[in-house]
C-alpha cells in the first residue's frame, strides 16, 4: 500500500536540496529553481485535439529544476532520475529529430522558444521528479513546462501561461514528433490548488472549477497499472487521424462541431463503423464534461461518479483504448462500491482514477491491489500549477 507515500513536499528545504544537487553536478550555484506538476484528467479524454473540452487537475507530484544560464552556447542537462550523467548539447545545433532520450524534451522546449523569437541561450539544468514516469500522469509535460518556465523567467521573457503551454505542445509536436493535444501542458502550467481546470480548447478559455473532495467526505484514488502497451504511441496518431477524417467526412472543422443533439444524424452520415465509434466517443465525452461541471457547480460532487464511469465505458467500447489491466481496476473499484472510476490519459495502460467515499477507501484500495498486484495507488487532491521555488 503506497497511497500516502507521495506528499507535496517542495518547500524551501527541497529547493535547498535541489540547489545542492545542482552544485554537485555543475560545480556552481543555480540562479533559481522551479516546479511543474503532473496531472490527472478528471473527464474529457481525447477531446483536446478535437477542439473540445477537457478537465484535468494538477497532481502534487512535480518535476523540479535548478537552473543557471550559460554564455557559451551550451545546454547541459542532468536528471536525478535518469541514468547516463550530464547530456551536453550545442544550442545552435538543436533541430527536430536531432536529440535522443529524455533530453529531447527540454532540448525541444529551448529550440521552440528560440524559433518563436525569444532570446534564450545556453543553460545548466538539474532535474528531480516525483511524477511517476510512464504512468500516464504527464511526466513529460511537467518536464517541458518546468523547463519553459525556468528559462523564460531567467531571461525576463514574459509569456502568459496558456502561451507557454502551447509552446511546449508545439515542442512535442514538431521536435519530439508526437502529435499530442494541449491538455497536459496546459494542466501543468495553468492549474490551481483545489480546482479542476475546465479548458475549452478551441477558444483557449479557462475556468478554475472548485473541486473540494474532502468537504463532501470523498476521496480520489489514482491507480497506476504500471503497464504501457507497446502500440500506444502509434495508436495515438491513428486515433487523431481517424477523428480528423470523421470531421472531414461531415464537412466540419472538428468533431467539436457535432452538437450532442445532432449526434444520431451525424452518425448516419458517416461511411464506416470505426469513424462512427470515434465520433460517438468525442461527442458524448464533451457532453460529459459539461455534465460534470454542472454537477460540481451544484455542489453534487458524488453524482459525478456515474458520469466518470460512463466515460470509461465509452473509451473502452467506442474509442477502444482501454486494456485488461485498466478494466480490472475500474471493475474492481465499482464492485467494491466506488462512486465512479475511469481510465485517465492517453490509454493502453497508464492510470485510472477512482472516486470513492472516505469510509470505503481501505476496502476498495486493497481489493484493487489484490486484483492487480503490480499496480500502485495513491490518494490525491488538486495541487498548484507550475511555480518558482526559489
Ligand atoms: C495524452 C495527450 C493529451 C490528450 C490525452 C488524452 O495525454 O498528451 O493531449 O490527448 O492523451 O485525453
Amino acid at each position: 500500500m503506497t497511497h500516502a507515500a507521495v506528499a507535496d513536499t517542495f518547500g524551501d528545504s527541497s529547493a535547498d536540496a535541489l540547489a545542492d544537487a545542482f552544485t554537485g553536478v555543475f560545480g556552481r550555484a543555480p540562479e533559481g529553481s522551479w516546479a511543474a506538476p503532473g496531472r490527472v484528467n478528471l473527464i474529457g479524454e481525447h477531446t483536446d485535439y478535437n477542439d473540445g473540452y477537457v478537465m484535468p487537475f494538477a497532481l502534487p507530484h512535480t518535476t523540479r529544476a535548478a537552473v543557471a544560464r550559460r554564455d557559451d552556447g551550451l545546454l547541459r542537462l542532468h536528471s536525478a532520475d535518469m541514468d547516463g550523467g550530464v547530456v551536453e548539447l550545442e544550442v545552435d545545433a538543436l533541430a527536430p529529430g536531432a536529440t535522443e532520450g529524455w533530453a529531447r524534451y527540454p532540448a525541444a522546449v529551448l529550440w521552440t522558444l528560440r524559433e518563436a523569437g525569444h532570446p534564450i541561450g545556453g543553460a545548466d539544468l538539474h532535474y528531480a521528479s516525483t511524477v511517476p514516469v510512464g504512468g500516464g500522469l504527464s511526466s513529460s509535460a511537467a518536464l517541458q513546462v518546468v523547463t519553459a518556465l525556468a528559462l523564460t523567467e531567467l531571461h525576463g521573457v514574459e509569456l502568459p501561461r496558456q502561451e507557454l503551454a502551447l509552446l511546449c505542445q508545439r515542442s512535442e509536436n514538431v521536435y519530439v514528433g508526437a502529435p499530442v493535444g494541449v491538455m497536459d501542458q496546459t494542466a501543468s502550467a495553468c492549474c490551481t490548488q483545489g480546482h479542476a481546470l475546465h479548458l475549452d480548447v478551441r477558444a483557449l478559455a479557462q475556468r478554475q472549477v472548485p473541486f473540494d473532495l474532502a468537504a463532501q467526505g470523498l476521496r480520489l484514488l489514482v491507480v497506476d497499472t504500471r503497464v504501457k502497451h507497446a502500440h500506444a504511441d502509434g495508436a495515438y496518431g491513428e486515433l487523431r487521424a481517424g477523428c480528423e477524417a470523421a470531421a472531414a467526412a461531415l464537412g466540419l472543422p472538428a468533431l467539436r462541431d457535432v452538437a450532442y443533439e445532432n449526434l444520431d444524424a451525424a452518425l448516419a452520415d458517416l461511411p464506416d463503423e470505426r469513424l462512427r465509434r470515434l465520433t460517438r466517443h468525442i461527442v458524448t465525452e464533451n457532453r460529459r464534461v459539461e455534465e460534470v461541471i454542472a454537477l460540481l457547480d451544484a455542489g453534487r460532487t458524488p453524482d459525478i461518479g456515474p458520469v466518470l464511469t460512463a466515460g470509461h465505458v465509452s473509451l473502452r467500447d467506442d474509442f477502444r483504448i482501454s486494456c485488461a489491466e485498466l478494466d480490472v481496476v475500474v471493475d474492481t473499484a465499482l464492485a467494491e462500491g466506488a462512486l465512479g472510476a475511469r481510465m485517465t490519459g492517453g490509454g493502453f495502460g497508464g492510470s485510472a482514477i477512482v472516486l470513492l467515499e472516505e469510509s470505503t477507501e481501505a476496502k476498495i484500495a486493497s481489493a484493487i491491489t489484490q486484483a492487480l498486484p503490480s499496480s500502485r495507488h495513491f490518494l490525491t487532491t488538486p495541487g498548484p500549477g507550475a511555480h518558482r521555488l526559489s
